[in-house]
């Protein structure tokens, strides 16, 4: 709805400022540069409400210093295979791998599927990581011993059958930002880190 709203009062400020200028008769590459300064204003607002499980919503990522507290809450080492469901540009298993685990990234946008590649051979981890361009839903994760999730309460509630399904128990899952309807083992307030063990 929100997204919708937006959209609508965006191309109705176009409009009038299209016609603003035809009025004014003001020169046509006054009138280019104003609608690529539009056109870049608009796709930073739409991206603002775009939910952080749709591709193409670029401020939607972890960061480095929340990469460094979800290794720590899970206490990511050597031994851990880590699977991030939704894996974006790859940062947070870009951090495990370097501590010497294992990972597997599973992400249905092409384009950030190609980007953790490269970001995965540009830091040298490549050996220690898999990505799998596809949906989380279609693959088994099994030999998790960690799974990291960044996506919206009605994605995570959807993946919870799948979760008690395919994971061994002692395995830990860690949610960025959004609670999943389980009881949780730890919580990073500070961080807004929410850990579950299976
Ligand atoms: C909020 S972003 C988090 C990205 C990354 N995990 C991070 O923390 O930086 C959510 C990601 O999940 C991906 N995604 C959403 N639904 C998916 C699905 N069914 N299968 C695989 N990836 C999915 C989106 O494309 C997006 O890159």
């Amino acid at each position: 709805m929100r997204f919708i709203l937006l959209s609508l009062f965006l191309v109705l400020f176009l409009t009038i400022i299209l016609f603003v200028f035809l009025v004014l008769h003001i020169n046509f590459i006054l009138l280019n540069l104003f609608l690529v300064a539009f056109l870049i204003i608009l796709l930073v607002l739409l991206s603002a409400t775009w939910p952080p499980d749709s591709p193409w919503s670029p401020q939607w990522r972890t960061d480095y210093k929340t990469a460094q507290a979800i290794i720590k809450l899970g206490k990511i080492g050597k031994a851990s295979v880590v699977y991030d469901l939704g894996c974006g540009d790859g940062e947070v298993l870009i951090a495990a791998a370097k501590l010497g685990a294992k990972g597997v990234g599973i992400e249905i946008d092409p384009l950030r599927f190609f980007i953790s590649k490269i970001r995965a051979k540009k830091n040298g981890v490549s050996d220690h990581l898999r990505f799998i361009k596809g949906s989380f839903h279609d693959y088994d994760i099994s030999d998790a011993n960690v799974v990291i999730v960044y996506l919206i309460p009605k994605t995570l509630n959807r993946l919870l059958p799948k979760f008690e399904k395919e994971l061994k128990k002692g395995t830990k899952i860690i949610s960025y930002r959004y609670e999943m309807k389980l009881k949780p083992a730890k919580i990073d307030k500070k961080n807004r880190l929410y850990m579950y063990v299976a």
